[in-house]
């Protein structure tokens, strides 16, 4: 089974040339997905010029990776009022609301037909506890005024769950089909989108990108993770794959629904209905999560969501998709949307989605969209990048630990003592005196040796089975087998090594 997503399978989405020579737009946004296409078209609608640029094209990075729905911050509210207090945990509560109601409203004045859906979701406790969980953010859903339900079990699932939390009003949908119906309305309104367009830097307000340069006065950084900062931000995120079964359930067994439980990492369900003639529908189940280049094998990663899933729902039949995606982990469980704190204050960033991406890009893009207009925004302190790691010193802590621990990569032997010991269609490490070298064997035996070395710090990347990818473990860039960028924040590909 190959790790292409279900939305990848189900939506057609518009390719564009790419960028060949100058342009000039009054916002040059960095990235193709719901962060960047939302920031264009709000832009747009305000009467901005933009140009977009994405390395591949719209809706082919993360944004296809994910399992699209809208629900609570996973780090729940009584931690962030905990960390943030009681004010800034209502301005998110606020953020999460708003920035679902502006999908809904996008949709509707787009007639973009993406199946969104308006639905409950259930927290529900992990097997190994959680009740306790389930009462406090009770507790704090009622401070903070947001309207939940305390159950003793999440209803008509055939299943009992245990206490649940119901979050009333959520949402979810098919999120290519939505990046379609964006792009096509970015386009309209006068937006200039260029595909095969990668951005290797920004000089003041100018993207710098392989064929040619973009004078902007403000630039949105939206590639998931900055690509332009090198070292600040990296510091206060960590990429984590995160693991997708889509199993077939017979049609109409279940009832649209959300569910994610108090695990860490958590599970997290939603369904996908299918519409014509299908016999079934998609329960779509993800979790299983690890940080990004910790985990060469990860297969059984599906095994285990899989296995979860059968415990709980009878119901479902034959797994028929798989697919993982990366997500940025905010060390103090808050996104950082807003200026960049390394640049002249005219370039934003969106990251640290966690596992709220479409509400995070979303809220991102109307934040970013303030302030370019030189509007005050009241969640801009909230979310400030520039903000400290205070309010969650010992995950910072932690996750810091973990990147140092990274480099002692290159003290190591290979992971393959020759080329020879590398099956076909694998990759591995080989130690060549002092360099490590990533071997990648292709099916009819090809090799392809690149210098192991990340060019965004230097960490030696390892290879994931899963995905046939070289991924850092250090800040999450990951490269094909021929050494080509995927996901930042590397801009460089990882460099050829003769022999
Ligand atoms: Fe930072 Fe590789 S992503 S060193």
């Amino acid at each position: 089974m190959d790790t292409k997503s279900l939305w990848h399978a189900s939506a057609d989405l518009p390719q564009h040339a790419p960028l060949e020579g100058n342009a000039e737009a009054d916002v040059c946004v960095v990235g193709g997905g719901i962060a960047g296409l939302t920031a264009a078209y709000l832009l747009l609608r305000e009467g901005r010029s933009v140009v977009l640029v994405d390395a591949l094209d719209v809706g082919q990075g993360e944004t296809g990776r994910t399992t699209a729905h809208f629900f609570p911050p996973d780090e729940r509210y009584f931690n962030i009022e905990k960390r943030f207090g009681r004010e800034r945990a209502a301005l998110l509560r606020d953020s999460y609301k708003k920035a679902t109601e502006l999908v809904e409203e996008i949709v509707q004045r787009e007639q973009i037909e993406c199946d969104f859906l308006r639905l409950d979701g259930y927290l529900v406790p992990a097997p190994d506890g959680g009740a306790d969980i389930v009462d406090r953010e009770f507790a704090a859903c009622e401070r903070l005024g947001i309207a939940v339900t305390r159950l003793l079990r999440a209803p008509g699932l055939g299943w009992d769950t245990g206490p649940a939390l119901c979050f009333h009003h959520q949402a979810q949908f098919h999120p290519l089909k939505y990046l379609g119906g964006l792009t096509r309305a970015v386009t309209r309104l006068g937006g200039r989108i260029y595909g095969s367009t990668r951005a290797r830097d920004i000089e003041d307000t100018t993207v710098v990108t392989e064929k040619g340069r973009v004078a902007a006065k403000s630039v949105v950084v939206a590639t998931n993770t900055p690509f332009n900062d090198r070292f600040v931000m990296h510091t206060k995120v960590a990429g984590y794959r995160s693991y997708v079964v889509g199993l077939r359930v017979p049609r109409g067994a279940l009832q649209p629904f959300l569910l994610w439980d108090t695990g860490d990492p958590y599970y997290y369900v939603r369904l996908d209905v299918q519409k014509g003639e299908s016999t079934h529908d998609i329960m779509i189940v993800g979790g299983a999560d690890h940080k990004v280049g910790q985990d060469s094998h990860p297969q059984p990663r599906y095994e285990q969501i899989e296995a979860w899933t059968r415990e709980r729902f009878p119901q479902v039949q034959e797994a028929a998709w798989r697919w993982s995606g990366e997500i940025m982990e905010p060390s103090d469980g808050v996104a950082y949307l807003g200026r960049n704190p390394a640049d002249n204050g005219s370039v934003y960033l969106i990251t640290g989605d966690s596992g709220n991406g479409m509400t995070h890009c979303t809220a991102g893009a109307m934040l970013v969209t303030d302030l370019i207009q030189g509007r005050s925004n009241p969640w801009t302190e909230l979310y400030d990048p520039a903000r400290k790691p205070l309010h969650g010193l010992g995950d910072f802590a932690m996750e810091q630990a973990n990147t140092m621990a990274q480099y002692a990569d290159w003290l190591k032997r290979g992971e393959a003592a020759s080329p020879e010991q590398i099956p076909a269609g694998e990759g591995a490490l080989v130690r060549e005196g002092r360099k490590l070298i990533a071997v990648y064997k292709a099916p009819d035996g090809e090799l392809t040796r690149l210098s192991a070395a990340c060019p965004h710090l230097g960490c030696a990347v390892h290879w994931n089975a899963d995905e046939k990818s070289w991924d850092c473990p250090c800040h999450g860039s990951r490269f094909d087998t021929k050494g080509q960028v995927l996901h930042g924040p590397s801009n460089a590909p990882l460099s050829p090594v003769e022999g």
